[in-house]
């Protein structure tokens, strides 16, 4: 009698919560200069589309937003504000509520012009209950290290480090070389080093840390003048991270619209990386690069078999307008795809539509199906559709505006990119 009454109990509680999550909605995070992050709810639609809506929107991180770094297990989001109209940027934390919504934690000041962060020490440091967050400043021309608690998002930032750098002399492209651009960190795939394309320095450079989480600069990577390192991602063909590990690192540079691969070797206790190129190709493939691109983001396919990489400013293709009130057509930039070998060469698989102008960041859903695309200039979110098998590109299956110059897009999910040693 009692034993059943538990099990009526247990199973009225099942559907319970089967009922509050059956609409298999996720939810996107957008951050966009005009100083909103918005939560929006991407939905499944009767006639077999999507829709989106918006869930809410905070101005935590004002003025400028220009990243989100997801701690998915925490469910904590950081954002950086570049903080164009100041002297300084801004990181802040927020916590993720249970219906997308963000809810403000604690704000920091930083030097300028953070443009991304990554989080990194939560794999060697779990004794001493750390965790990092590595900032890339583009303007701040320097690299900076918080310590983040285990317990996310916590309700203070600490700033561990500023490490400025400067140049003694302008690079091959003096205009965009005039001083070291931080773009990007990133964290390999072992969790032991943080890498950071210098866009202004032609160089990626190498981190290790210790349990305080400071970060120790070993020997860069170093590309050709003039490339403008921008973003990077690693590979590793056996879908397992090991320093025995086969493992690839595939730099795309903004100034060359160049992807350069290479060989990864790790150099004993922790002492750092050697690199060996071994592939190179413009983000088009055989295709020639339009006059004006400007590659930025690249991510793997969470299947670990594809590369996809934005570009911006070649308004390859013409499209009709998403906003069904407005009927003059849309000018697109492009995404291209290369499938992954696993001897770490690309094989072209196609450039397609991006969906509107200036894709400055995308990113793939947990079943990579899906990959939805911040529009800086188009000023809108779309998603679009991505067969898994071929590693193409589909059409749009989902359109949101959002005022202001979109500046980043997340997932609310576990995803694995190439940027991150564990899904984030
Ligand atoms: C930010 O979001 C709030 C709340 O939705 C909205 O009222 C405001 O217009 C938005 N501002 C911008 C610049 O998008
Ligand atoms: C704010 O910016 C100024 C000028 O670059 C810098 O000296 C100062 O350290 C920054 N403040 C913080 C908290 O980073
Ligand atoms: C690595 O560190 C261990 C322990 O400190 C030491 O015994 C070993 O000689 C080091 N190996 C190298 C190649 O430096
Ligand atoms: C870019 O890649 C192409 C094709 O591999 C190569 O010819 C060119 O030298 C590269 N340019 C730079 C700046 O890396
Ligand atoms: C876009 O491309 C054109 C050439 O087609 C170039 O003149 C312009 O500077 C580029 N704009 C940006 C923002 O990169
Ligand atoms: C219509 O779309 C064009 C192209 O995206 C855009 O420039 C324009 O501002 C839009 N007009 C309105 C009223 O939304």
């Amino acid at each position: 009698m009692r034993f059943s009454l538990l099990t009526v109990v247990v199973s009225i509680a099942g559907i319970t919560m089967a009922d509050s999550s059956n609409t298999n909605s996720t939810t996107l995070f957008v951050s966009s200069y005009a100083g909103n992050i918005t939560s929006l709810s991407l939905s499944p639609s009767h006639n077999g589309g999507y829709s989106l809506n918006e869930i809410s929107a905070t101005n935590g991180c004002a003025e400028s937003p220009s990243w989100l770094t997801l701690d998915y297990k925490s469910k904590a989001l950081y954002c950086l504000d570049e903080g164009l109209t100041n002297l300084n940027g801004s990181l802040s934390s927020f916590t993720i509520n249970p219906d997308g919504s963000l809810r403000p934690v604690a704000k920091a000041t930083t030097i300028s012009g953070p443009v991304s962060g990554a989080i990194y020490g939560a794999m060697r440091s779990r004794e001493s209950g750390k965790k990092g967050l590595a900032l890339a400043h583009y303007t701040g021309s320097a690299v900076s290290a918080w310590e983040i608690a285990e317990k996310s998002p916590p309700s203070s930032l600490i700033n561990i480090e500023d490490l400025p750098y400067t140049l003694s002399k302008p690079g091959a492209v003096p205009d965009r070389q005039d001083a070291p651009h931080e773009h990007e960190a990133i964290v390999d795939p072992t969790g032991q080093y943080v890498l950071v394309p210098d866009l202004g320095a032609d160089l990626v450079r190498v981190f290790n840390y210790g349990d305080d989480l400071k970060l120790k600069a070993l020997d860069p990577l170093g590309t050709v003048p003039g490339y403008g390192p921008r973003h990077a991602v690693f590979y590793n063909p056996s879908g397992k991270c090991g320093e025995d590990e086969a493992t690839f690192l595939y730099v795309v540079g903004e100034l060359s619209n160049n992807i350069t691969g290479y060989t990864v070797k790790y150099l004993p206790n922790n002492s750092g990386l050697s690199f060996s190129q071994i592939y190179s190709s413009t983000t088009y493939g055989p295709k020639p690069v339009p006059a004006g691109n400007a590659a930025a983001e690249v991510a793997l396919s969470p299947d670990n078999r594809f590369l996809v990489v934005s570009n911006r400013n070649n308004s390859d293709y013409t499209l009709p307008n998403p906003d069904p009130k407005n009927s003059t057509k849309v000018m697109s930039d492009s995404l291209s795809s290369f499938a992954l070998g696993k001897d770490g060469s690309l094989t072209f698989v196609e450039v397609a539509p991006s969906g509107g102008s200036y894709p400055r960041h995308f990113s793939m859903n947990k079943v990579g199906n899906l990959v939805a695309v911040g529009l800086q200039y188009g000023s809108a979110v779309v998603v679009l559709a991505r067969d898994v098998l071929t590693g193409k590109i589909g059409c749009q299956v989902a359109w949101y505006p959002i005022e202001g110059q979109v500046t980043c897009v997340r997932w609310n999910e576990p995803v694995f990119d190439g940027t991150n040693s564990q899904p984030i």
